[in-house]
Parts: structure tokens; C-alpha cells; sequence
């Protein structure tokens, strides 16, 4: 099995302060850095775009692991893999060529990420699993931090975790939205292998992250 990761989410940091925030996740054992870019279109609220990342960029070595929620995502590619994602991760409703897309962000040499909305099933994007290197389910509509998870979506990821297995594919299950202590046992057991975390790892336990990093890998 492979060893869960830990993708902490900067939306629950402090916006006055990433490049600190970045260091503080790093030393407390992030696995990756999970970048939520926001358009107030695809979803309703904004956040940041490729020149925050890349002044994010100097502060960690860690991958980025960027989730685009904007639409028309395609144009805008590019200019995140040159701000310094490593994971690029789209919502298939977003483009208007899921498989162009796809190439696009391979050719750059970064890794693909689809992610599924709660109501999305995995059928939009289960011919395209060959290619990428993971997929993001979300268990919370995406747009903001703190929501609720979504139990019913753990369904999901047990069906995506069996047609991993039945067909011998290699892409990561992330799960994102609503991940704390109660739930990340579920997901895992369910068969995610990444755990995006804000909240819970930014305000849980006074803020002890390495702590809620530790916690919710166990
Ligand atoms: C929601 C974002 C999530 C969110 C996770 O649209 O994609 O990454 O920030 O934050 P929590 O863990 O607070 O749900
Ligand atoms: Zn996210």
C-alpha cells in the first residue's frame, strides 16, 4: 500500500503571510503544498492566481499541488506551470477538450490531476484515467474552506479505488474538502491516498500542525 500523503490546503493560512505559512507546513511534515486557485465564476469566490505562486515558489522545495477551479481553465495552463506548479489539477467540466487539456499539462512535464464535484461521477472522467496521475475527489462543493464532508461521497472513492485496482492503473486518490480526525480513517479505508486538509491543520489543536499532520496520516 502506498504510504498517505499529506497535501495541506494555504486557503485556511494567513493570506499576510504564505511564504511563513509554507515554511511552518514544511517543517511540520507536509508532503506537498495544496494551491486552491479560485475564479468567482467556476466557483463563487476568488483567491489567487500564478503570480502569487510564483513568489510562493523560493520558500519550499515541496511540490505544488495546484487545484484550478476556473473556467475556461485551458488558456490559463501555461502560465501555472510557469509560475511553478508540479500538479496540475483541472475540473474536466471546466475545458472544452478534456484530452487537450490533459496533453497540455504533460507537455509541460507536470503532473494531470481531474478532479470530480460532489455530483460528477467518475463515468466523466473514466476514460481518461489511463492518462493522468491522479484524481481529486471533492467532498465538500468547492469554493470554500470549513464546509462539512460529504459522507456519501466515500461510495466514490470505494468505486474508484476497485476500478484502480481491476485495472491496474497507477493515479493517486486526493480527496479534498472537509478532512479531519473523525473522517480521514474513512477515505483512507476507502482507498484515498492523498488527504488535502486546511482547516483541520491550521486551527485544530491550537494550530499545531505538525501535530494535525501526524494525526490525520495515523
Ligand atoms: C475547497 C477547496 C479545499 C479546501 C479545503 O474548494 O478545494 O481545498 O480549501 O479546506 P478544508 O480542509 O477547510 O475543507
Ligand atoms: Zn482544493
Amino acid at each position: 500500500m502506498k504510504k498517505i500523503q499529506i497535501s495541506p490546503s494555504i486557503l485556511a493560512g494567513d493570506f499576510s503571510n504564505l511564504g511563513a505559512e509554507i515554511k511552518r507546513l514544511e517543517r511540520g511534515g507536509a508532503d506537498m503544498i495544496h494551491v486552491d486557485v479560485m475564479d468567482g465564476h467556476f466557483v463563487p469566490n476568488l483567491t489567487i492566481g500564478p503570480p502569487v505562486i510564483k513568489s510562493l515558489r523560493k520558500y519550499t522545495k515541496l511540490p505544488f499541488d495546484v487545484h484550478l477551479m476556473i473556467s475556461p481553465v485551458h488558456k490559463y495552463i501555461k502560465k501555472f506551470s510557469e509560475a511553478g506548479s508540479d500538479i496540475i489539477t483541472i475540473h474536466p467540466e471546466a475545458t472544452e477538450n478534456i484530452k487537450e487539456s490533459i496533453d497540455l499539462i504533460k507537455s509541460l512535464d507536470k503532473k494531470v490531476g481531474l478532479s470530480l464535484n460532489p455530483d460528477t461521477p467518475i463515468n466523466a472522467i473514466k476514460k481518461y484515467l489511463i492518462e493522468i496521475n491522479l484524481v481529486l475527489v471533492m467532498t465538500v462543493y468547492p469554493g470554500f474552506g470549513g464546509q462539512k464532508f460529504i459522507s456519501k461521497i466515500l461510495d466514490k472513492i470505494k468505486n474508484l479505488k476497485k476500478i484502480k485496482d481491476e485495472t491496474n492503473l497507477n493515479f493517486d486518490i486526493e480527496v479534498d474538502g472537509g478532512i479531519n480526525f473523525e473522517n480521514n480513517n474513512l477515505v483512507i479505508d476507502a482507498g484515498a491516498n492523498i488527504l488535502v486538509s486546511g482547516t483541520t491543520i491550521f486551527k485544530d489543536n491550537n494550530g499545531d500542525i505538525k501535530k494535525n499532520i501526524e494525526l490525520l496520516r495515523s
